[in-house]
Order: structure tokens, then sequence, then C-alpha cells
């Protein structure tokens, strides 16, 4: 008897062994780095069963039973139902499973389409795990909100980018561009270009945009309401804003349907990855942007009253700052550059605002119960899926974040998308709240460079959202969306939707 107690006991830890082996290649599967974070039921059971075994072995069952549900027991669990490895569930929503050592080998300047389609689990995990990031560059990626706050507060912080665009585009017309624009220059030059483009916003001439942006949102809707099928971002996200800032600047009706392909253009060139075909189009769309804007500028000059309603190319022609006027190159690369910040930024407050409605229906009802929640709600928009997700200064002096110094010398790149859905400063970051209180987002950054256009896109936004959602209550999704496929700009080329 005692023998035949023996021979099962033994019997018993082979099987369970011949289980291990079974149980092993499932359980772990996964590499190494995901077990220590979430150790999933399978492995759970591989731990029950190896300590069975053993013990059968040595010939205690009791013990190896009990010890197994005990190792079983404390071994951690990450919760029913988790993925084991990285999956893309929709195009916004993405599993978070950069672990600590990931973190720290993420190359903003080698990123790849995972990224550019859906930053944020990327941001959660840098700003939790390595929030002052180094890039191998050496370069700086900030994506906490108090570091991207100081970093644009601190007037040592450079935007001038000679040397970096020198390096990254060599002498050509992007080159030009980028560095003669205000946004990428600091005082004296760009406290002169920006008080002269200043006149084109006091509350007088924005009252008369707003009447004009009243009347054009209108005819877009009645032009949408003849449609039940359409693609709501040239047929309205593009459309008011394409349609403001080339009364703003004077481009005739015949060339408006050029101006989106210069902006992604011009502005692509900005990503921090860009191909040499990338270039080649930004360079070819600066040279006609420019032609364009010799002769609009040419025809003001000799037609000084001419100008329509909303129009400020006569204050940036003729305007002076202490005696100070803007050379024909610096007018007509700022005004490229304001045409661009004026659109495409503003395009995708429009488009990003619908798809956020679209993605979040209960959100959208509760607009719908109450229209006045619009002014929050474009905040929320804002802050959320902000239009303009990277910028960048160069330190020109020491700076302290409070647990690191940045040496003079640091190229940091400032993650507006990371600080806004900085759980230290937004309740809930990962989720919409459209009645969001004290919503302190970083969309229009702010400083000395803080976007001299906020208050036209908020107002923008507000009559073009808020009338589109009284309009069209009806409004659904009507199949695939395409996303523009920049890391630095965020926005839809394309949103089909049922009205
Ligand atoms: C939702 C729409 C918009 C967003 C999210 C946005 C965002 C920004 C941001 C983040 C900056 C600062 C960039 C930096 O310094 O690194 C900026 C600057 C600027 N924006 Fe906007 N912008 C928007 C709409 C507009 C509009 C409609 C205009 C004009 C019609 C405009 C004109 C400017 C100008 C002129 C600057 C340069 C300010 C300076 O360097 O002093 N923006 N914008």
């Amino acid at each position: 008897m005692h023998h035949l107690i023996w021979i099962i006991v033994r019997f018993h830890g082979i099987l369970c062994i011949f289980t291990i082996c079974h149980r092993y290649p499932i359980a772990f599967r996964q590499p190494f780095s995901q077990i220590r974070v979430r150790t999933t039921a399978r492995a759970k059971g591989f731990v029950f069963w190896i300590n069975i075994a053993v013990a059968n072995w040595a010939g205690h069952f009791g013990f190896g039973l009990a010890f197994g549900l005990i190792m079983a027991k404390i071994a951690p669990t990450a919760g029913r139902g988790q993925p084991r490895s990285p999956r893309l569930r929709s195009m916004n929503k993405r599993e978070t499973t950069m672990d600590a050592a990931s973190v720290r080998n993420f190359d903003l300047n080698a990123i790849d389409r995972a990224f550019i389609d859906d930053p944020f689990p990327t941001l959660r995990a840098l700003r939790e795990n390595d929030p002052v990031h180094r890039n191998p560059d050496g370069s700086v990626y900030l994506t906490r909100h108090k570091d991207v706050l100081k970093v644009y507060q601190n007037r040592s912080m450079l935007s001038d980018k000679k040397v970096e665009f020198g390096k990254k585009f060599g002498q050509c017309p992007l080159f030009e561009h980028h560095t003669t624009s205000l946004i990428f220059n600091d005082p004296p030059y760009h406290t002169i270009v920006r008080k002269l483009l200043a006149g084109a916003f006091t509350p007088r001439k924005l009252a008369e945009l707003e009447t004009l942006i009243e009347g054009i949102v209108d005819r877009l809707l009645d032009q949408l309401a003849d449609q039940s099928e359409v693609d709501i971002i040239p047929a309205f996200a593009m459309a008011l804003p394409t349609e403001i800032i080339s009364y703003m600047l004077g481009v005739p009706p015949a060339h408006r349907h050029r101006l989106r392909g210069f902006s992604l253009a011009i502005l692509g060139a900005l990503d921090p990855v860009v191909s040499a075909e990338r270039m080649e189009i930004g360079n070819a769309a600066v040279t006609e942007f420019s032609v364009l804007l010799t002769d609009l500028i040419a025809h003001r000059r000799a037609n000084p009253d001419d100008g329509g309603q909303g129009e400020v190319l006569d204050s940036l022609i003729f305007g002076e700052v202490d005696g100070r006027k803007l050379t024909e190159a610096e007018l007509i690369q700022n005004c490229i550059f304001l045409l661009n910040a004026g659109h495409e930024t503003t395009t995708s407050l429009v488009g990003n605002s619908v798809g956020i409605l679209l993605d979040n229906p209960a959100q959208h009802e509760k607009l719908k119960a109450d229209p006045d929640m619009i002014t929050t709600a474009v905040e929320e928009f804002l802050r959320y899926q902000s239009p303009l997700q990277i910028g960048n200064r160069l330190a020109d002096e020491d700076i302290d974040l409070g647990d690191v110094v940045l040496p003079k010398g640091t190229y940091i790149h400032t993650s507006i998308a990371g600080a806004n859905r900085d759980p230290a400063v937004f309740e809930n970051p990962e989720a919409v709240d459209l009645s969001r209180p004290k919503n302190k987002h970083l969309a229009f950054a702010t400083g000395i460079h803080v976007c001299l256009g906020a208050t036209l896109a908020r107002i923008e936004g507000r009559i073009a959202i808020g009338r589109l959602v009284r309009r069209f209550p009806n409004l659904t999704a009507n199949g695939k969306a395409e996303i523009m496929g920049l890391a630095r700009f965020r926005g839809y080329n394309s949103l089909p939707v049922r009205l």
C-alpha cells in the first residue's frame, strides 16, 4: 500500500511536469519586460503547477499543493481579458504597453506611422516614465504641462531656427520662408513684425470679421442642406478659414482653392521626419505662393484704397514700427506665414471638433441640449486634439525644470499634446468633457509668441461648430476618416458624415 501511494504521487509529479511543458510557451510567449508588468492568468497557472511538481518530486504532495496555491495567489495579475501585446483597437485608441526601457529608447526624429495615427499612449508613457526625454540627437522632448509652460514663459528660450533649419533644409525657398516668418524669430525683429500684424486683430477688426464669419458659415450650411452625405473637411472645415484669411489678405476667389495644398506642403516640411519628395513639394509651394503674393502686393500698392471688408494687407505694406517698414521679402514671407497659420490650424479645429463629437455621442447630445456650452466645448476640442501638437525652443540660458536643469544650448521640443493631457492639471484627461471648467490647455502656446489669431480662431470655432450642431442634429459618421499623417499638425484630410 505504501508503495502504491508512493507510485501515485510520483506519477502525479510527472503529469505536472508535462503540464508545465505545455503551459510554458502559452504563458511566456510575450517578451519578459511585459511579464514584469502584467502576469496573465496562464502564467499564474504555470506558477501553481511548477510548485506542485517540485514538491511532489520531493514526496510532499500536501505541502506542494498548499505552496502552489499560495504562489499562484501572490503572483501579480494584469486583470481579466487584458491583451498581452500592443494592439491597435481603433485609429484613436491604442494600448499603453511601453515600459520604462522602451520609453527611454523613443526617438522623436524616427517616429513611425503608429505614433502619427495615435501619439497619446506614447505621450502618456513618456510623461509617466521619462517626462524630460532625451532623443539620441541630444534634443529634449517635454510632455509635462508645467515644463512646457515654463519653457514658453521663459524669455531666454529662443525661437530663431536659422542654425536648425540650415542643417535641415540647406539654402532653399523653405529655408528663406521659415527663417523670415515672425514665429521663428526673436526680438527685436519679432517685436516689429508682431506689432504690424497686431493691427489685424484689434477688437474693431475682429467685430468686422465676426459678421463676415456668420455670413460665410450660414451660406456654407445652406449649401450642405442640399446633400445627405458629405465630406465635412473640404465642404465646411476648410472652406470657412480659407475664406476668412483670404479676405484678410485680399486673395481673390479664383486662387483660394490652391491655399490648402500650399499650406500642407510648407507646414509638412516642419515635421521631425521629412522625405526628399516632401521637401521638393514644400519648396515648389513657397515659390508659387510667393509669385501669387507678389502680384497681390503690387496691386495693393498701386490701389491702396481697394481693400475690402476685414482686409489687413495694407497695414502690412504701409505700416511702420519705430520708423521700420517690412522689406518686400519680409512682407511676402510673413503673408505666406499668416495665410498658413490662419487657415490650416483652424481647419483642423473645426474638423477635429466634428470628429470628437462623432466619437463621443453622449457629449454630442449634451451640446445639442445646451447650445450655450459651445464656449467651453471649443476649449475642450482645442485641448483634446490640439491642431498644433509640437513646438520648439533653443535654450539661450540654463533652464531649471525642478527635477532637472537643461543646460544652455539644449534644443527643446514641447509636446503641446502631452501637456494638454497631463493629469496634474486636467482631471480625467483622456476623457472628453465639453463643460470642463478652467481649461488651462496650451493649444495656443503662451509667452511672447502666444497665438496672435487665438481670439479669431475661437470665434470661428464657436460660430462654425455651434451652428453646424444646431442645423444638423442627426450628424453621424459615414465611413472611414483619413488623418493628415503629420506629427506636428493634427487634423483630418477627409471626414465623411451623414447629415
Ligand atoms: C485653432 C487654431 C489655431 C491654433 C491651434 C494656433 C496655434 C498657435 C500656436 C501654438 C502658436 C505658437 C507657436 C510657437 O511659438 O511655437 C501660434 C502662433 C501664431 N498664430 Fe496661431 N493658431 C491658430 C489659429 C491662428 C489664426 C486663425 C491666426 C491668424 C489669422 C494665427 C496666427 C498666428 C500667428 C501670427 C502666430 C505667431 C505669433 C508669434 O510668433 O508671435 N493663428 N499659433
